[in-house]
């Protein structure tokens, strides 16, 4: 088992927010509307997707954040999925967990 971790500040995210294409790199159609312009969400998935990194380094080499992605169950639990199809077999099982206050997001992955 492999544990990740990651913090950020929101201010980061609201900054790089006026750049209309920093969305569309970091994040997925789907957690785009699931983040609804929210800079405390989008600091989440950032902090997750950088927390899956740190466990999955090798795999996700050359990284790219659309390969990850972090949608929410109906009860709001955060899980992960891979749009690349071969990732999910490379790294196996991966829980996230997501936490926001105003400003500063932190995330933590366990690779199983
Ligand atoms: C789920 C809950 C714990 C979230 O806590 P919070 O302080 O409001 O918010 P946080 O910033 O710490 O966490 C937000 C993240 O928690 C995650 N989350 C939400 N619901 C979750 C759940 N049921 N299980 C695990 N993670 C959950 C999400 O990833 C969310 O971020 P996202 O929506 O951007 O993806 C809270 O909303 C809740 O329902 N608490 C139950 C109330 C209670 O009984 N509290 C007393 C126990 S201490």
């Amino acid at each position: 088992m492999q544990v990740g971790i990651d913090v950020v500040e929101v201010d980061r995210i609201k900054k790089n927010m006026g750049n209309p294409k920093f969305l569309e790199r970091i994040l997925t159609p789907q957690e785009i509307e699931v983040c609804n312009y929210s800079p405390q969400r989008i600091a989440g998935r950032w902090a997750a997707k950088e927390a899956i990194y740190k466990v999955c380094s090798e795999e996700l080499d050359p990284f790219n954040w659309q390969h990850i992605e972090i949608l929410n169950h109906k009860n709001g639990k955060p899980y992960v999925q891979f749009t690349k199809d071969d990732l999910s077999i490379k790294c196996g099982k991966i829980e996230i967990s997501i936490s926001h206050e105003k400003s500063v997001a932190v995330a933590v992955a366990i690779r199983f």
